[in-house]
């Protein structure tokens, strides 16, 4: 693994004289903007579609918000921080027609490019920074002084400039203060879906809310199974985080950890990996992501349908009254206003 720090990047290529568009002000958008101004880059400008509800934060932020094409013919770097199944239709309507030649396109992900639902004019560079986590914790992270890693690679080098750029930019939005490993656009992508898919957003999840019915459905009060199979996770997950399953089984009860080596092995068994097997092939042979672009492309039922019944789940209105306990935890959440997510 290759990784770089603020010191082998040269932010003077972004500070001074370039023009970066930052198209989108969402969760990676507000991030990476605010900490590029922070990081003393003078000309950031952000793209938004007439009518965002997002114009009025950015320009509280005291950034210049433009419309997203005037944005895209000023950018001598174009950010594409929308989401991925919209960054074909923007590069074909907005980008492709309006962009300068040489200017450079820098992706938070590889998905549509490495897929080919994007290929750039022969006369771009094509880089990516990626940061690992959401935006808001890139944010709050920068606020404190720290920065994310990040994964950073170059799909397309027409300057001959695209390596460092990616570097400059990187290392502008705070990720040098971590760390920044050079990857592709394949490697980045794929695993990071592997990951959301099995263990972040799906497996996770998923375990869960599978938890919580099972104590809820033999008699046990949803609070209590909510404080167990929920809230506890972040104790055990810093753990781990933090110092390694060394300090994970250093921390917990003997109970706790025998027991969780006789089960886990039990919940997580074969039939789970050669699951994961299927899962990481659909994803590398651009079956989710056709299906990801095919859902979109119909105004997102199937995505709406599913989030719906998951913020359904009696598990949410168990965790209010138990958030409730604990103010600190609304005082400490990391999305703080509405959003699509909301
Ligand atoms: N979120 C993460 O944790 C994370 C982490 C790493 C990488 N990434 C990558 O970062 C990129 C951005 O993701 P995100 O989660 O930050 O996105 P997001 O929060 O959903 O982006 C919201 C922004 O995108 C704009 N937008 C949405 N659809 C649009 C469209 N069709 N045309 C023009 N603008 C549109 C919204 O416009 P309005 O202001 O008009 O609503 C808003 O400004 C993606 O490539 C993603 O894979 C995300």
């Amino acid at each position: 693994m290759q990784t770089y720090y603020e010191r082998d990047a040269d932010f003077g290529l972004i500070r001074d004289k370039t023009t970066v568009a930052i198209l989108g002000y969402g969760s990676q958008g507000h991030a990476h903007a605010l900490n590029l101004q922070d990081s003393g880059a003078q000309n950031v400008v952000i793209g938004l579609r007439s009518g965002s509800a997002n114009r009025e934060k950015a320009r509280a932020a005291g950034l210049k918000v433009l419309d997203m094409a005037e944005a895209v013919q000023q950018a001598d770097v174009a950010a594409i921080m929308i989401p991925d199944e919209y960054h074909a239709a923007l590069y074909r309507d907005v980008l492709a027609p309006n962009l300068k030649e040489g200017a450079a396109l820098c992706f938070a992900h590889g998905l549509a490019v490495h897929f080919g639902y994007v290929s750039a004019r022969s006369d771009l560079d094509v880089f990516l920074v990626a940061p690992k986590g959401p935006g808001h914790g890139l944010r709050a992270v920068f606020e404190k002084g720290g920065g994310l890693p990040c994964l950073f690679a170059v799909a397309q080098d027409a300057t001959g400039l695209a390596r460092d750029l990616a570097m400059a930019y990187a290392a502008g939005i705070g990720c040098g203060r971590a760390g920044m490993i050079e990857t592709t656009f394949g490697e980045e992508c794929i695993t990071d879906m592997f990951g959301e898919q099995t263990v972040l957003c799906g497996g996770l999840p998923y375990l869960v809310l599978a938890a919580f019915e099972t104590l809820v459905e033999a008699g046990y009060t949803p609070e209590m199974a909510y404080f167990e199979c929920l809230h506890e996770v972040k104790l055990i997950v810093d753990l781990f985080y933090t110092g390694g399953l060394k300090d994970m089984c250093h921390s917990i009860s003997t109970t706790a950890e025998y027991g969780g080596h006789l089960t886990g092995a039990r919940i997580v068994n074969d039939q789970t990996k050669a699951e994961m097997k299927r899962i990481l092939e659909d994803i590398q042979n651009g079956g989710f992501p056709k299906k990801l672009m095919e859902d979109a492309g119909a105004g997102n039922p199937d995505l709406l349908a599913r989030r719906k019944l998951m913020l359904d789940h009696p598990i949410e209105a168990a965790g209010e009254k138990v958030r409730a306990l604990m103010p600190w935890l609304r005082e400490n959440r990391l999305v703080k206003e509405s959003g699509k997510r909301d």
